[in-house]
């Protein structure tokens, strides 16, 4: 017999997107020159064609970032052009009835910044404090939640330390790694204080959320202590550090859920893949519900902002889509609070240092014409969202 899941009312169904990766045209950011997207997918000039197919596939919510080092191309000057940009853009999803969700660092610093020595400088709490208070007061009235940091931990680990060598700006050392994390957390905590403040004042509804990358950690033996330590402290440093430390600053969790990983002490280790994707990613559906799981006792909303996969053929993504909501809902009959989900992505788009190869869109992206074309598997996602229920 068909099992059926049904999801709470109002739930979110959306995708997200990340400026760098699909609007093309940054030149001012520390990724422009090392690794540069181009026109990535012309999502900046395109943004009411993109909203029109998210309509088209029934989703009421979406997620991207607004790139500071358009907003901010010099220190302390703010470029109205681009500020009326994303006024458009918010406007163009308020037109379509859908929720935004805006991220305001998503792994691009402006050059500026970067040269002072980015989050690693603790004069970047000041300057993205003051960055996000000028979006508040621009946008608080026409955004429906916001992200302050993408995946901080990631950022601090790999991102910023890969681009402070390509960038000839100096070595990772493990001090500025500390202090990135450090003056992250501070960032958000200020933010979220400045725009309670704000909002107070101008009686209007605010949600800051953080957007956190956790992963599934499990023993390689469930029965070695040193293993099921190696765990422990995986859980503690990298899923639940950064949390503990803004947890009373936080109206939401957001989840970003991609990765399982099996601890041998005191190593990491390969998983015996059953299901990869096109990047080797193990596809592992059961560890967002653990990883949800994890999260209850915080007490708060949950959404998931980002979850998706690698996959050019679309061979894997409804497998995938249908796998990861059916224990979302087991999540949610066991009363975590999740209450929306972010497909990671609705276009492809420029994946980092790895550039335009992986695929991870909802819609596919002709890069040479910048025509856009649903997926199959993206068509199941809008009958569950446009039905609010998964049936299996
Ligand atoms: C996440 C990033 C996002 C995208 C996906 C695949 O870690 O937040 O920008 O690159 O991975």
């Amino acid at each position: 017999m068909a099992k059926i899941i049904h999801f709470p009312q109002d739930f979110l169904w959306g995708s997200a997107t990340s400026a760098y990766q699909v609007e093309g045209g940054i030149e001012n950011s520390d990724w422009s020159r090392i690794f540069p997207a181009g026109l990535a997918c012309d999502h900046y000039r395109l943004y009411e064609k993109d909203f029109d197919l998210l309509k088209e596939l029934s989703q009421n919510a979406y997620r991207f970032s607004i790139e500071w080092s358009r907003i901010e191309p010099t220190e302390g000057r703010f470029n109205e052009k681009e500020i009326e940009h994303y006024r458009r853009v918010l406007k163009a999803l308020r037109e379509r009835g859908v929720k935004s969700m805006v991220t305001l660092h998503h792994f691009t610093l402006p050059l500026w910044l970067a040269r002072r020595g980015g989050f690693a400088n603790s004069q970047s709490v000041f300057y993205f404090s003051r960055f996000a208070e000028k979006m508040f007061k621009e946008y608080g009235e026409i955004v429906d939640f916001w992200v302050t940091l993408n995946e901080p931990l990631i950022y601090a680990t790999v991102m910023a330390p890969l681009l402070k060598k390509k960038n000839g700006l100096g070595l990772p050392d493990l001090p500025a790694i500390l202090l990135t994390i450090k003056n992250e957390i501070s960032a958000h905590r200020k933010t979220h204080e400045v725009f309670h403040r704000l909002a107070k004042e101008s009686k209007t509804a605010v949600y800051v959320g953080i957007a956190k990358n956790n992963a599934y950690f499990v023993p390689f033996n469930p029965k070695s202590f040193l293993d099921r330590l190696a765990v422990g402290l995986c859980r503690y440093f990298w899923n639940g550090y950064f949390l503990d430390r803004i947890k009373d600053r936080l109206d939401f969790i957001g989840l970003n859920y991609y990765f399982h990983h099996q601890i041998k002490f005191p190593f990491f280790l390969k998983q015996k893949k059953k299901l990869i994707s096109d990047l080797g990613w193990e596809v592992f559906p059961e560890g967002i519900y653990h990883a949800l799981l994890e999260l209850k006792k915080y007490q708060l909303p949950i959404y998931i902002t980002e979850n998706g996969v690698a996959d050019a053929e679309d061979k894997l993504r409804e497998e995938f889509i249908e796998g990861h909501l059916s224990w979302i809902g087991r999540a949610i009959e066991e009363e975590v609070d999740v209450r929306g989900y972010f497909h990671w992505s609705l276009i492809d788009n420029f994946e980092w240092d790895k550039g335009f190869g992986p695929r991870f869109g909802l819609i596919e992206i002709d890069y040479e014409t910048m025509e856009r074309k649903i997926r199959p598997s993206a068509r199941e996602y809008a009958k569950i969202s446009r039905e609010n229920k998964l049936v299996q």
